[in-house]
């Protein structure tokens, strides 16, 4: 079941997408090589209790912390622990958080030090595929337009697209119906309207798309252990196209 928010519910949503913004901004200050991703979650956790919030992902099917940091060729879901962050890494960061019994989900992949131009231009051509795949969200358009231009997009830049995961509607569940594939076929799949609440993730991988789950259960990494990068808003369908729930609050008064 694919669920409609009312102005209220969308409300409520966007400050658990203001304060997953926030949490980033925290924890971005401190994401620095010679810091554990441990330290990371430590922040974050501390961050959103302290707004009488929760973060989302912490017990979530038995999900051990309450962000996931994903280093290299790491895709999504690297568990926080005594890993250090290294000059030279990429650092995937994934949070979600929960007010009044509404969730945010966001991701951002962050460039630590120096990286090869191949890595570089993987993080900045994955943040751009997710503002593309944005780009074809308003009321009437097909989930199928979103992953057909992020595929579109990242082929083009000879990336691949993760398949084995996707994103997601979000509301009282961090994952509700439908799902957003990062790949398909325009005019396709469910009719978005206005008032869903979709969360749009693309994961893209330097080399080839094959993914492997390690035996912690969790971290999903590349088969070719070349890097991965991944980007991440909750955002509501509009009339005439969408609002970034988990976006940047400078702009705003309220
Ligand atoms: N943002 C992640 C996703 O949509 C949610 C991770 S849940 C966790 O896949 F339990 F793995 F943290
Ligand atoms: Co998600």
């Amino acid at each position: 079941m694919i669920s409609i928010k009312s102005e209220r519910e969308i409300k409520l949503m966007r400050e658990a997408g203001k304060l997953n913004y926030l949490t980033h901004e925290e924890v971005k200050k401190y994401l620095k090589a010679g810091i554990t991703t441990k330290e990371l979650d430590k922040i974050a956790y501390d961050f959103i209790i302290s707004h009488n919030a929760k973060p989302s992902f912490l017990n979530y099917e038995g999900y051990p912390a309450s962000i996931c940091v994903s280093i290299n060729d790491e895709v999504v879901h690297g568990i926080p622990g005594k890993r250090i962050i290294k000059n030279g890494d990429i650092v995937s960061i994934d949070i979600g958080v929960e007010i009044h019994g509404y969730h945010s989900d966001a991701a951002r992949t962050y460039i630590i030090g120096e990286v090869a131009p191949e890595v570089r231009d993987l993080v900045n051509n994955t943040e751009k595929a997710l503002m593309i795949g944005l780009s074809k969200v308003k009321e009437g358009a097909k989930i199928g337009d979103i992953g057909a231009a992020i595929e579109e997009f990242a082929h083009k830049h000879g990336l691949s697209v993760v398949e084995e995961l996707v994103g997601h509607g979000v509301g009282t569940d961090i994952h509700e119906d439908p799902d957003v594939p990062n790949y398909g076929k325009a005019g396709t799949g469910v009719t978005l309207k206005a008032g869903m609440v979709i969360a749009v993730e693309p994961m893209l991988n330097l080399g080839e798309r094959y993914v492997y789950m390690h035996d912690d259960d969790w971290t999903i990494s590349t088969d070719d252990e070349l890097p991965s990068a991944h980007f991440e808003h909750t955002v509501v369908v509009t009339k005439d196209g969408y609002k970034i729930l988990t976006g940047d609050i400078s702009d705003e008064k309220e």
